[in-house]
């Protein structure tokens, strides 16, 4: 089928296209290229053997959204745009909700006038906010979010439950993702944040390449296995199949779901320094700090609703996480080299 991808050259976009065309669906990328690198597009065709159609669009220029939506046919869309930046969204609150809310309306308001009648949406498990007990599950609902960029996620999920439940044509399916990490194993697809990473693995990633020196560890002193703090980490081509189920199981359904994607299985940063160690065959330091404002003890996915409407389960474990991050950041290095 046709399908609309809206942020396809990021990170976890870039992964799902690559799924979606070895599974024979014809993709098309809309993307302003705000945390993207036209590279990307070659590489996705490298991989695959074909050159995806691509928008350098704004969800926020509606003329140029309109014209993706007139010049194809989508059946169905996957929702990535977006701005993820925690700390930014505290400090910028406005410019997250015009880009993730006001754009997304704008998205949702075209699938309306086009009648593409199918979407999955990138929610997050930040939305369970603090309110909860693990493992978390879809049926408790939404916590309380403790920064504008939750916040977006929180909205985006009502307001696509109530365009489903105003509309009887269409399908949602929220995706919560809980912590994606890893990258493509051929090294050609991941994640590299310019400047210092907010999040604990690329964070990891620039010590073992010794761009940076040591990761801060923050807090050891909640009630998990060593102090630290535990999450579900998931691979990114694990995440990037989900998106496929997803997408094809929307599209046979009617209605608004909310369906947690993780391993179901939590880890503590020691844990994951260890894996990564382990990967990339050096002892790498770090400093133990205080926590870090909003963070929770421990988070992780209840997974059976995935298993049970989506027939997903993860195929990758914390050492091919850690073994394809690591084979990413070498790979990228030597392409900086060589340009
Ligand atoms: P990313 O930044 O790599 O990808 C987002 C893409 O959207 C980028 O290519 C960017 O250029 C594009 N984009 C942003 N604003 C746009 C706009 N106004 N118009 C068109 N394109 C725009 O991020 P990612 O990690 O791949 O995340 C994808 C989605 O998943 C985001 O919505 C994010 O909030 C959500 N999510 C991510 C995580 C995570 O840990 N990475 C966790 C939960 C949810
Ligand atoms: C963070 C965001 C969350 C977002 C998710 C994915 C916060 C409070 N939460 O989640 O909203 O959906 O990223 O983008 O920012 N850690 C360190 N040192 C570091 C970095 C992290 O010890 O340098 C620890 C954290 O305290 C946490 C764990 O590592 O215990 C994972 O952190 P991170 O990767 O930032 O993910 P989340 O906190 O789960």
């Amino acid at each position: 089928m046709q399908i609309l991808v809206t942020g396809g050259m990021g990170y976890i976009g870039s992964h799902t296209v690559v799924e979606l065309i070895q599974s024979g669906h014809e993709v098309i990328i809309l993307d302003n290229l705000y945390n993207a690198n036209i590279d990307v597009l070659d590489r996705i065709e490298k991989l695959t053997g074909v050159r995806p159609k691509f928008y350098e669009v704004d969800i926020l220029d509606r003329e140029g959204l309109e014209r993706a939506f007139k010049e194809n046919h989508f059946e169905a869309i996957i929702h990535f745009a977006g701005y993820k930046a925690v700390g930014e969204s505290v400090r910028i609150p406005l410019t997250y909700y015009k880009n993730n809310i006001s754009g997304s309306i704008n998205l949702y308001e075209m699938m309306d006038k086009y009648h593409v009648d199918n979407i999955v949406f990138s929610s997050s498990a930040t939305v369970y906010g603090d309110n909860f007990e693990v493992p978390f599950k879809e049926e408790y609902g939404q916590g309380d979010t403790t920064n504008p960029y939750g916040t977006t996620k929180k909205f985006n999920e009502i307001i696509l439950s109530d365009f489903a439940l105003a509309n009887k044509d269409i399908s949602v399916v929220n995706l919560r993702y809980f912590n994606p990490i890893g990258a493509h194993p051929s090294g050609l697809l991941g994640e590299d944040p310019k400047g210092i990473p907010n999040n604990l693995v690329p964070y990891i990633a620039k010590v073992a390449t010794g761009e940076l020196d040591h990761l801060n560890v923050f807090g050891d002193d909640y009630d998990t296995i060593d102090g630290t703090g535990v999450r579900d980490y998931i691979h990114v081509v694990d995440l990037a199949k989900a998106h496929l189920k997803a997408v094809e199981y929307a599209c046979k359904h009617k209605g608004a779901e909310v369906i947690n994607v993780g391993s179901g299985k939590g880890y503590s940063v020691l844990e994951v320094l260890h894996a990564y160690e382990k990967a990339c065959g050096k002892t790498l330091k770090y400093e133990i700090h205080d926590r870090r404002p909003g963070d929770i003890a421990t988070s992780y996915a209840d997974t059976q609703k995935a298993k049970e409407l989506l027939g997903f389960e993860v195929e990758l474990g914390i050492d091919e996480m850690c073994r394809d991050s690591y084979n990413y950041m070498i790979h990228n290095l030597e392409d900086q080299k060589n340009r």
